[in-house]
């Protein structure tokens, strides 16, 4: 949590309105694989997760950010990431910027990190940064930064691919 209210607190000094948002605050059913999201755009379930989504295709960006847990992000990440096959199947992130931060108690952050930057990217978002690995040494903080394999270069700026008509998610109905 305090990784992610640093990038935010970057974000709101370059000027942007920012909201932070702890998951682990939220109720959230698990999705269950009706499908009704692919063909209505719109969740069955009546829960937080409606309000987060809501908030999520309003904004200009995201940054997410989780710990760790055994290799891979927490429960509450992969709950909200798996509710949001639309954006996944529709590339509804297009034109967002995104970026991905991680905690690890000793490894596996990077692989968070380009996991989560990867299901991003998959639902056309743009990924801007991320700080990095950041190591606490005898003399402080040191940043080690590398340019993860799933990031988009920065002249890209595009999606490969266009958004989506409403005839397309018509025509996937059944
Ligand atoms: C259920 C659980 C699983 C965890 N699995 C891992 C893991 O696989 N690898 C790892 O480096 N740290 C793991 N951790 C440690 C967390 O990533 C770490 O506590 C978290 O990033 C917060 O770090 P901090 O306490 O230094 O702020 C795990 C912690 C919990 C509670």
């Amino acid at each position: 949590m305090k990784l992610v209210e640093a990038v935010l607190a970057g974000a709101e000094e370059a000027g942007a309105d920012t909201k932070l948002i702890d998951l682990c605050s939220l109720s959230k059913k698990y999705c269950s694989a009706c499908a009704v999201c692919y063909r209505t755009g719109e969740c069955v379930h009546d829960d937080d997760f409606g309000k987060v989504y809501k908030q999520i295709m309003g904004s200009d960006g995201i940054v997410l950010g989780s710990p760790v847990y055994f290799g891979s992000v927490t429960a509450q990440m992969k709950t909200m990431i798996d509710r949001m096959s639309d954006p996944l199947h529709c590339q509804l992130l297009l034109g967002k910027r995104v970026a991905s931060v991680s905690t690890a108690g000793s490894e596996g952050h990077r692989e968070v990190e380009e996991y989560i930057n990867r299901i991003l990217v998959a639902m056309g978002a743009t990924t801007s940064g991320a700080p990095g690995p950041i190591w606490r040494t005898r003399r402080g903080w040191k940043k080690r930064w590398r340019r993860p394999s799933t990031w988009a270069e920065p002249s890209s700026g595009r999606s490969r691919v266009g958004r989506p008509t409403p005839s397309r998610r018509r025509s996937t109905g059944g």
